[in-house]
Parts: C-alpha cells; structure tokens; sequence
C-alpha cells in the first residue's frame, strides 16, 4: 500500500502566523520514516505553493479568500490524483482550511468509484461557520460548512462539484462552537459527539457507532485530525487550544480502532503551530498518532478487548 504526503503550509485561514511551518515540523518529527517503518511505500510530493485566485468577487466574512482559494484548488486536484493512483492522501497541515480542498477532492473520487464519503472530524471546534455566522472571517472556522456545499463562497470549486451530505459527518472532542454555528450544525443534521459524549460513553463506544454507519453503506473515510482535538497539555503548539480535551490514550484508541476497520481512505494532520509548540511535542504527538492509525500496535498479535 502506499501514501502519498502533501504539504499545505496554509496559514491566512488561521489568523495568526505559525502554521505555514506545519509541514516542516511534522517532516522533522518523522512522518515519513514513522509510515516507511510500518511497510508503507511512501511518496512525499513536497508543498504546495499556488498563486492567490483573483477575481472571485467580493464575499464580505472572508479573511484572505484569494490565497485560501488557491491552496484549495491546488489541494481537491491534488488530493483527488493521489487517492486515484490508489494511494492514500496524507495531508500535512497547513490550518484546518486546507480540508475545503482535501475533503472535495476525496468526495470527487468517492464519486468518481459510486461509494459515498464519511468524515470523522477529531476537534474542539466544528467548523460550521460561514461567512455571515463567522465572529472571526477565519476561514478554518469554515470548512465543513463549505464541504457540505453550505458556505456562500462555493465559486472556488466548479459549480456541481461532488458535496459530503452533513449526516455522514461524524464530530468527535467538540468543545467550542459559535451560536448561529450551533444551529447550523442542528439543523444539517451533522453527528455531534461532543466532550459530554465522550465522558458519558467512552470513546471506544463513539468509535465503534461511527464505524458502523460507515460499515453499512460500505464508505470511504477521511478523517481530519485537528491539533485542538487533544488536551493542551500534550499538544501546546496549537492556536486555538481549548481545555479540557481528548487525552492522549483516547487519541490512540480512536487511531487503533480506525486502523483495525480498514476504512480509512485519507488523512489531515493540521492546526500544527510550531512557533507556539514546545520544543516539538506537538509535532510529535500527531506523528504518534499518525503511526497508531496506520497500523503500530504494541503487540503483534491482536489486543484482548471484548
Ligand atoms: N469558531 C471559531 C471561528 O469560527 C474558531 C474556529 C477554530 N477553528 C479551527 N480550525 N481551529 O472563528
Ligand atoms: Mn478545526
Ligand atoms: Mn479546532
Ligand atoms: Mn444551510
């Protein structure tokens, strides 16, 4: 099997600067020879580097659309060759805006193979907003809505463009959503497991709920891992940390199970901040867990679990 590295050293999503370093650090932190290790054949295609997209028109709630744009067109072509050549895109991030372009590139080839594309989106944030709900015109704060055809600056991609339905997007480790954003996500009908979920049932059960809706339809899954979704402590270097997080064996049992299913078609890592980091935790941490979700087990044999 092979994996294919793309680099996004998007940061104008973000509001603030650090995460254009994103994908240095995660090289540094050995995302490639941790997947090299576990067999895989391993491509890195380096970063992009796309020019702005002028002439958009003027859509008000936007910070930085032009370069925002650009990285999502390059990124959904991008993302949509490399699972087409039957690898399996990893996206090192780069803020959470990028995942405009991952997710409608791996909803453009779970069209083009007639399986429809889930989402497991490990965050704080759920990342509904639009350009008139946004408080910040933060694009990271935007892309599920845009992937589920939702958000008013939809002309980056062309019109038609393969969409992910709300319902078969799975939110796990919420902890911060915005008002109109609360309502949005409700009336969309998106899958919430927020931090209440996890505590009250486990995040193995929250799993394995997933899993089964996935498993029914016979779906692909991206998922999309966010600095945030982890607790502070671990991982610092992250612009938007919010207490009270998943710890650090909640994130590799959810990583653990997603490798035992097999379902897992593509991978963001992103929200890395190295400038905010501390002396490369963070960066290490996601590449752990990156590791986890492709297949490091602590024994060779299958774990005794009911
Ligand atoms: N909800 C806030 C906003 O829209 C924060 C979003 C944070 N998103 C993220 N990917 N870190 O501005
Ligand atoms: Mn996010
Ligand atoms: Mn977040
Ligand atoms: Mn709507």
């Amino acid at each position: 099997v092979s994996i294919g590295l793309i680099g996004v050293p998007l940061e104008e999503g973000s509001g603030r600067r650090g995460c254009s370093m994103g994908p240095t650090a995660l090289r540094i932190a050995g995302i490639d020879r941790v997947m090299a290790d576990l067999g895989f054949d391993v491509t890195d295609h380096g970063d992009l580097r796309p020019e702005p997209v002028e002439h958009l028109g003027r859509h008000p709630g936007t910070k930085h659309l032009p370069i925002v744009a650009g990285y999502t067109r390059a990124l959904e072509a991008a993302t949509f060759d490399t699972a087409e050549k039957g690898a399996v895109p990893v996206i090192l991030g780069g803020d959470h805006a990028l995942s405009m372009g991952s997710v409608s590139g791996m909803a453009r080839y779970a069209a083009a193979v007639g399986r429809p594309l889930f989402v497991l989106w490990l965050d704080a944030h759920a990342d509904f907003n639009t350009p008139e709900t946004s408080p910040s015109g933060n694009m990271h704060g935007m892309p599920v809505a845009f992937f589920c055809g939702q958000a008013e600056f939809a002309d980056i991609l062309p019109p038609g463009r393969p969409l992910v339905d709300p319902k078969r997007v799975y939110q796990v480790g919420i902890r911060s959503v915005d008002e109109t954003e609360r309502q949005e996500i409700n009336r969309h009908g998106v899958n919430v497991y927020d931090m209440r979920a996890l505590d009250e049932m486990g995040v193995a059960a929250i799993v394995k709920e997933i899993l089964k809706a996935v498993e029914r339809e016979d779906g692909l899954l991206h998922v999309s891992l966010d600095v945030d979704f982890l607790e502070p402590d671990i991982a610092p270097g992250v612009g938007t940390t919010v207490p009270g997080g998943a710890t650090f064996r909640e994130a590799h049992l959810v990583m653990e199970m997603l490798c035992d299913s097999g379902r897992v078609s593509s991978l963001d890592l992103v929200e890395l901040n190295p400038f905010l980091d501390d002396r490369g935790k963070s960066a290490r941490v996601m590449v752990e867990l990156a590791a986890s979700l492709f297949g490091r087990r602590i024994l060779d044999r299958p774990t005794r679990s009911g």
